[in-house]
């Protein structure tokens, strides 16, 4: 029997059906929040979207279709959301029931809503993230795929939203790949799950998407960026205001939706010290949206990083998106940032590095409002699959979408796009294809990794790695006194830089269990943790061409690979402060260098 009524027009689902292109600034627009408790189902075999051969169910026979056994028992079906257990939205699943703990695989979750969607508008449905891979559909049928577990992707939905019970239905697998990206081994928690919010975004049937407003590179007196348009009016005025700047300027968007636009501007520029936002408005005759754009240049000469012309050193700290408090867990909301950039500044850090993936968008504007510079990274971390096209796009997808949502924010002076990678002529071809896409993106900021250290000597140690020539910062971890030697080795290295760039120390630490106490020789104890950060901040005051450290980590946070029952317990104990909060001997090293440096910064 075919339905009397022509079913709308749905998307034909391909398995790689790319999600809209991402709607920036979502929380400034007609959203409604769809957090909170959720319908799941926990699917090992993936038996909801399967059948017993491995090929993928039709719509109608998959979870998707959220039927309901207890409406007709003369039909066979195996699940039923509507009886089986919740999970709470956002939040990974591991830390929320104990079964889960553990969980590498399927789980499909599932949201009932209501939307009057009035003619003329357009709806989206929009993740701030899902970690790992992503299949969302609306009313029993795919509308599309992500994959990537750290940022946003939208999907239209207008011509499939219905008045009254919409079932949104989204299958999360957090399984690990060797083609991944991360690939299988990381030194963090896979958490698995819708982990940040889930908001439907209403917009005009034409509307402001994306926009880039930052100070023209290398000028100080000129904003510039572009504005782009989605829908079908394209061409359009489209007006850029800072009022407090007494700034109108308008262009005319051309066929594809596009405008680019530069203007003089004396704008406060912003700074740790003075992180100054301006109110701006991008109204199209359509659309109009407002946001908080702070300006300011980023920069390097020889050694020196230069913020708005000025030499500065960047004093901070790495930090994992988990939370603070209770049973750790992905952080998400704007409370946890708050505290953990709270110990941050407590500590005296002007900088993060929102390590090793893009961090949610809370956690950037929170620190853009505090005064707080970020180092934003993609998980190209370790021994991902530098040969493989698709691990290439996925990891180039990651890096365009963090640049697109964050773009914006004056903040963010550094796009990372690696972590420890093993030196090699296809990881240097992978890496420097992702650094020109994000100079590409993005004239204005500086672009690093995270290389490590290798010996020149007995005790000379250097960066010797062919990607210092390609980024903008002699950047690279180094652990001289916790895997390199005891603590005493800090007092006996030297360093020599051939790459005349600033020299930043992405990453240094020592273990403790907070609160454990013994020979400053004993690893693990307090003792030691203050004895080889006292050792290890004399060593980089000796360091030529130092411009900043970003030691690791400021909390205790989860990791399998950290497993001494008593001592670590699934954590990765380098954290400043315990996963409980409470703040060990190496964080007031760090407080108390910090605050020297900052009395000498102000002379
Ligand atoms: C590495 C890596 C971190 C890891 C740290 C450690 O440098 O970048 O992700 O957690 O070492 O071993 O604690």
């Amino acid at each position: 029997m075919t339905s009397c009524l022509m079913a709308a027009a749905l998307p034909s689902f391909s398995q790689e059906n790319p999600p809209a292109p991402q709607i920036i600034n979502v929380e400034a627009r007609q959203t409604t929040s769809l957090d909170g408790v959720w319908k799941s189902i926990v699917d090992p075999y993936e038996n909801g979207y399967y059948d017993y051969r491995l090929k993928p169910l039709a719509d109608e026979l998959s979870y998707f279709a959220d039927r309901d056994f207890n409406e007709d028992r003369t039909v066979l079906y195996e699940y039923n959301f509507n009886t089986d257990k919740t999970l709470q939205v956002p939040g990974d699943w591991n830390t929320q029931r104990q079964e889960l703990y553990y969980y590498e695989g399927t789980v499909w979750y599932r949201r009932n809503f209501d939307y009057d969607l009035q003619p003329g508008k357009r709806l989206f449905v929009y993740f701030g993230a899902a970690n790992y891979e992503t299949v969302a559909g609306l009313n029993g049928h795919k509308i599309g795929k992500h994959t990537g577990g750290y940022t946003p992707f939208n999907f239209e939905i207008t011509d499939m939203v219905k008045a009254e019970n919409n079932s949104l239905v989204v299958k999360v697998d957090n399984r690990r790949k060797p083609e991944g990206v991360p690939t299988v081994n990381c030194d963090w928690w896979n958490y698995g799950g819708i982990t940040r919010s889930v908001l439907l975004v209403e917009t005009p049937e034409t509307f402001v998407r994306d926009y880039f407003i930052q100070l023209k590179k290398g000028d100080m007196r000129t904003i510039a960026g572009w504005v782009q348009l989605d829908g079908p009016e394209l061409s359009q005025d489209v007006t850029v205001s800072i009022p407090e700047l007494k700034i109108s300027e308008t262009v005319t968007t051309d066929g594809n939706g596009y405008a680019s636009f530069e203007f003089k501007a004396k704008p406060e520029y912003w700074c740790p010290e003075n992180p100054k936002l301006y109110d701006v408005t991008v109204a199209a005759e359509t659309d109009s949206v407002n946001d908080r754009v702070g300006f300011r240049s980023i920069e390097t000469s020889g050694t020196d990083i230069l913020l708005n012309g000025k030499k500065i050193f960047c004093r901070g700290v790495s930090i994992h998106e988990e939370m603070p408090y209770g049973k750790s867990g992905r952080a998400f909301s704007e409370d946890q940032d708050r505290i953990l950039l709270g110990w941050a500044r407590e500590m005296g850090c002007n900088f993060v590095r929102l390590a090793h993936y893009p961090h949610n968008e809370a956690m950037v504007r929170l620190a853009e409002e505090m005064g707080l510079l970020v180092w934003s990274e993609i998980p190209v971390y370790w021994t991902i699959h530098w040969e493989n096209p698709d691990t290439y796009a996925n990891a180039e997808s990651q890096l365009t979408d963090m640049i697109t949502r964050d773009k914006n924010r004056a903040n963010v002076v550094i796009w990372s796009v690696a972590n420890e990678t093993p030196h090699g002529d296809a990881r240097l071809k992978f890496l420097s294809s992702l650094i020109s896409k994000a100079r590409e993106m993005d004239p204005t900021r500086l672009v690093s990794a995270a290389m490590e250290k290798s010996r020149k000597g007995k005790d000379l140690l250097t960066v010797d790695d062919d990607l210092a020539d390609l980024v903008d910062l002699v950047s690279f971890n180094q652990y001289v006194g916790w895997y390199d030697g005891n603590s005493e080795k800090c007092d006996r290295v030297s360093w020599e830089f051939p790459v005349k760039k600033p020299v930043f120390i992405s990453e240094f630490g020592a273990g403790a269990v907070y609160g454990r106490h013994g020979d400053r020789t004993e690893r693990f104890t307090e003792e030691y943790m203050e004895d080889m950060y006292g050792r290890t901040v004399r060593m980089l005051e000796r360091m030529p061409g130092l411009a900043g450290t970003t030691p690791w980590v400021l909390k205790d946070f989860r990791s399998p690979r950290r497993q001494m029952p008593e001592v670590q317990d699934d954590f990765n104990r380098k954290g400043l402060v315990s996963d409980q909060g409470g703040k060990k001997s190496g964080f007031y090293v760090m407080q108390r260098w910090y605050r020297k440096l900052a009395s000498e910064a102000a002379e």
